[in-house]
């Protein structure tokens, strides 16, 4: 049986202070409830340190990104070993926002999978259609390329300690949600996709989740969870959409 897991992307947002609060309300939300889910909260790189630090019982680390190379002259980048430093167990890797405005394509994605992967890190690889490729009937292909990038580097039980997020990019930001319908048919064509590994490895959903639409999502067979932005920021409504899957 297949947990169901709950990521919070901050992306850009926050402060230090924002961030403790936020971090502080998390752990009494989720500590005193019920909630059955894994939480991940993934904030901005120099919060990694902060959110470490207050991290309680219910909730593990994430990175946003991380680069493929282990170590070197890479200005800017921080590696899947610093990430592990401080304590993260997951990172997002070809977030929509990564590929449409750093220029990141399936190949580069793929080595960033691998990099997280080779170092301990579980990745949460992003994968899913525009409007216009969707609106192109194209969504499924888009998806399949997105993941055949990936097992074309032939890695070692590729899906194994890994998590896949099925992020239409219309719905990212936007307020429109993907229907259940729509949502569980993409993900049980991924998983199809991962062969025998499928049926272990998690598929979140991403994409305008929030806590009024959580439940009918986590409801769906192939939908594990969800991959969540601006309602991440948001203790009292994140935390029910972690309790969601009870
Ligand atoms: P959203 O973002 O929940 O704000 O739509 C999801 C994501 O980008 O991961």
């Amino acid at each position: 049986m297949r947990k169901t897991l709950v990521a919070a992307n901050w992306k850009m947002h926050g402060t230090k202070a924002f961030a403790e609060q936020l971090l502080v309300e998390l752990n009494t939300g989720l500590e005193s409830g019920e909630c059955s889910s894994q939480v991940v909260i993934c904030p901005p790189y120099p919060y990694l340190g902060v959110v470490a630090g207050k991290i309680g019982q219910a909730v593990m680390l994430g990175a946003q990104n991380l680069s493929e190379q282990p170590s070197g002259a890479y200005t800017g980048e921080v590696s899947a070993e610093m990430l592990l430093d401080f304590g993260a167990r997951y990172a997002i890797v070809g977030h929509s926002e990564r590929r449409s405005l750093y220029g990141e394509n399936n190949e580069l994605v793929a080595a960033k999978y691998a990099a997280a992967k080779g170092a301990g890190l579980i990745p949460i690889l992003c994968v899913g259609e525009s409007l216009e490729e969707r609106e192109a009937g194209k969504t499924l292909e888009v998806v399949a390329e997105q993941i055949q990038a990936v097992v074309a580097l032939g890695l070692p039980d590729t899906w194994q300690n890994a998590v896949i997020a099925y992020e239409p990019v219309w719905a990212i930001g936007t307020g429109k949600t993907a229907t259940p319908e729509q949502a569980q048919e993409v993900h049980q064509f991924i998983r199809q996709q991962l062969g025998e590994a499928g049926s272990k490895t998690q598929i979140l959903y991403g994409g305008s989740v929030k806590a009024a639409n959580a439940a009918e999502l986590f409801a769906k067979p192939d939908i594990d969870g969800a991959l969540v932005g601006g309602a991440s920021l948001k203790a009292e409504e994140f935390i029910q959409i972690c309790c969601a899957a009870n």
